[in-house]
Order: structure tokens, then sequence, then C-alpha cells
């Protein structure tokens, strides 16, 4: 495999720091994570620094958050030993390639992602006519560049974030690199330019780029500043060749789309924290219960001998997710004949999320035990991220001549 196709292989992804996961993040996105990790090279991490874009007023849960989400991550079964897993301001680079790439980037391309108008209608009460705000789809595009990713999963809401990345990358390659197929390019313009002055300009190139001989490069520049019969872009293209600077610099990432959760929130609408509606992870045993058994069902069932439909009921949606076939025709038929009551139909979703959240919480407990083990897989993982970044970074400064320490 070479270092392209690596690239192409690696996953990228990060989840602002938010508060406890709950059910919907781990049949969403955590359960797409523990499939990718197996599959592919992976590097997740805490967005603080998105985080900060719509709560730069309350800091005060920052630490806290960050940490939670990190053993969430790894009581559902992240594996650090298969997976990267950092904080971003742990890789200062972000920032870097962040406030680089703004030069570059057109305002109108920030301000017509539509998260931007969106989330300010959304967060009324928050100030959002900021900067950093603004350049929210900006960074997460150098989070994703910097280390070259070809895949990123994230939700729906978030393709469009992608998207804008694709044409950061490709307008970065166009001012500073060259374009795909440069190397085919270069040989087709290397022939118009005569046999005789094809092998005198590939000596002179190899002269200098293995030898770094000057000379050669001030001959084979020369060489090409007289051609009369080839086109400005090849003459280019040659001159970016001959200097080895010609190539992709930044990959165009792809959005790998994670399929919408199926799991409803205890109302039936998707499960979010911002409709109260949430089982955490890491919920003690008898909330969970409490939760379930309070949570409404067919508003038509008033009474245990009215019978009842399933397809207006949250309980049935839980069904789906969590009870095999013959559960599944025990809910449907004891249901529409009032055969069985709520709580009865209740009882196997309760059972199916508590053996479900039973391991979670109880790998969560060794990892609340053992901060300093915590504290260890955030390092080493923010040292393999920092270390893939670094490289991006010399290269990205090369390319932009600011490679003079
Ligand atoms: N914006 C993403 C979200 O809200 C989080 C994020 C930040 C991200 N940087 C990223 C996701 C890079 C994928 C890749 O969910
Ligand atoms: Fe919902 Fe089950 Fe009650 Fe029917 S029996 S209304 S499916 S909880």
């Amino acid at each position: 495999m070479n270092s392209l196709t690596n690239q192409q292989h690696r996953v990228l992804s990060g989840m602002r720091p938010t508060g406890a996961l709950h059910l919907g993040h781990y049949h969403g996105v955590l359960k797409n994570w523990l499939k990718l990790q197996h599959e592919y090279e992976c590097f997740f991490f805490v967005a603080d620094w998105h985080a900060l874009t719509t709560h730069y007023d309350d800091v005060s849960i920052m630490e806290a958050s960050v940490w939670d989400m990190v053993i969430d991550w790894l009581a559902v079964g992240v594996n650090p030993g298969s997976a990267s897993l950092f904080i971003q301001s742990r890789v200062p680079e972000h920032a870097e390639l962040h406030l680089l790439l703004s030069m570059m980037t057109p305002l109108g391309w920030l301000e017509r992602v539509p998260s931007y108008k969106d989330q300010q209608e959304k967060l009324k009460e928050k100030d959002l006519a900021t900067y950093g705000f603004l350049g929210y789809p900006l960074l997460q595009s150098a989070d994703i560049l910097i280390y070259r990713a070809g895949l990123v999963p994230v939700g729906e809401d978030q393709v469009a974030h992608v998207e804008m990345t694709r044409e950061v990358a490709r307008r970065f390659n166009h001012l500073y690199g060259r374009e795909p197929g440069f190397e085919e390019k270069v040989e087709a313009a290397i022939k118009k330019i005569g046999k005789k002055n094809a092998k005198l300009y590939k000596e002179l190139r190899k002269r200098y780029t293995e030898q770094g001989d000057a000379e050669a490069l001030q001959t084979a520049k020369a060489l090409l500043d007289g051609q009369q019969n080839i086109t400005l872009s090849d003459k280019e293209r040659l001159f970016g060749y001959l200097e080895g600077s010609g190539r992709i610099i930044l990959t165009e990432p792809e959005a790998l789309l994670t399929p919408a959760s199926k799991m409803p929130g205890l109302d039936g609408q998707k499960m979010s924290k911002s409709y109260q509606n949430t089982i955490s992870l890491r919920e003690d045993p008898q909330a969970v219960e409490q939760k379930l058994r309070t949570m409404p069902t067919d508003p038509a069932r008033v009474r245990r001998t009215d019978p009842g439909e399933p397809e207006k009921c949250p309980v049935w949606q839980l069904h789906q997710v969590y009870s095999n076939e013959e559960t599944q025709e025990w809910v449907q038929q004891g249901c529409r004949s009032a055969g069985i009551g709520c709580i009865d139909c209740k009882g196997p979703v309760i059972d199916a999320v508590q053996a479900e959240l039973a391991p979670i919480r109880e790998r969560a407990k060794q990892y609340e035990e053992n901060r300093g083990l915590v504290r260890n897989i955030i390092n080493e993982g923010s040292e393999r991220a920092r270390d893939v970044a670094r490289q991006t970074m010399v290269e990205v400064r090369q390319a932009m001549g600011l490679e003079y320490r």
C-alpha cells in the first residue's frame, strides 16, 4: 500500500464535549466508530475548541465534560490500541493550520454554510456573531486536512462542512501545490519540448534534485524560459516539477455518512439532550427503570382494557431496536387485543436496556477510578496525532514559503 491509499484509509472524527453521552450517541455515532476502528486507521478526538465557539461564556464545565466524554468512549469499547484518541487543544498545530487556511478562504464560503445561520437562529440567547463561530467549519477543515484523512464519519448536519473542506483543500493545492494527474501532465508537457530538450531537462532535474546542483537548476530554468511552443500552464508545471513542488499537499476527504440513529428518545422523538428525553450511558439502574416505566405509550390506551396501536407508541420503537421477532409479535398481538398491559410490554425493553448498560457502566466505573490511565491514553493518542500533524505542517509551511527556521 503506498502512502496515498494509506491516507485514503485514514478515518478522522471529532465530537464536541457537551456533557454525558447517551444511548442515542451509542446507537448512532459510537457503534459506527467501534466498527471503523477495526477496518481503518482511526483518529478520534474531543473537539474542545469547537465547544468554545458556542460556549465561550461558560468554561466551568469544560474540563469535566472532556474527561467524561473520553471515559464514555472507552466504556463503550473504543479501543485505544486500535484508534488514537486525543484532545484537539493538545495538538496546537490544528490552530496553526486554521490560521493559514483562513488567509485563503473566501468569507462567502463560511457565510453560506447552512449551519452558520441555523445555529445562530437556534441559539438566539447566545451572541454568536463572533469571529470564532464564523470560523467553525474552517477549524473543522483544519482538523481533517491536518491528518490527510480520507474518510470522515459524520452525521447529515456535518456533510456541508466536509464539502467545504474539499473546496478548501482544492484551493490550497491550486495555490500552493499542483493539480491531480500532475505527473501525467508533466510527462505530456515534457514531450512537447522536443526529444533533445526533454533529455536535457531530465538530466538537469536529476542533478538538481539528487545532488542539489543549483547551477543545473538555473540552466534548466533558462532552458524552459526559452521554450516557445508550450503553454504557460505547461511551463508552470515543468517549473514546479523541476523544484519538486508539484504535488497534492492536502487530500480531499470524503464524508462517510453515519446512518441516522434509530434510537428514539423516551417521548418517541429523536433522542437528544435538548429534548430531555435521554438515557445516559452511565445512568444508574433505578433511574433507567424509572424513566422507562413512566415513558408515554399510545394515548388511546387509557384503561388496561383499551386496545392500542404500537405504531402510535414510542415503546414500540424501542422494541424495534431491542427485541427479537418473537417478542415483537407478542407486542403487536398483545397491544392490539389488550391482551397485555403497557407495563408488561415495557418489561423486555427495560431488561434489554439494563443488559446493554450494565457492562458499559462497569467499565466506566473502572476508568473513573483510574484517571491516570485515562490521562495516559490521551497523552499517547495526542502524541501519535501530533506526529502526523507536525509532518503535515512542515509540508504546508514549505508550500507556503514559510519554512525558514
Ligand atoms: N462539528 C462536529 C460536530 O459538531 C465536530 C467536529 C469538529 C468534527 N471537528 C471535526 C467532526 C472534524 C468530524 C471531523 O459534530
Ligand atoms: Fe405501547 Fe406496548 Fe402499551 Fe401497546 S402495549 S401501547 S406497544 S407500551
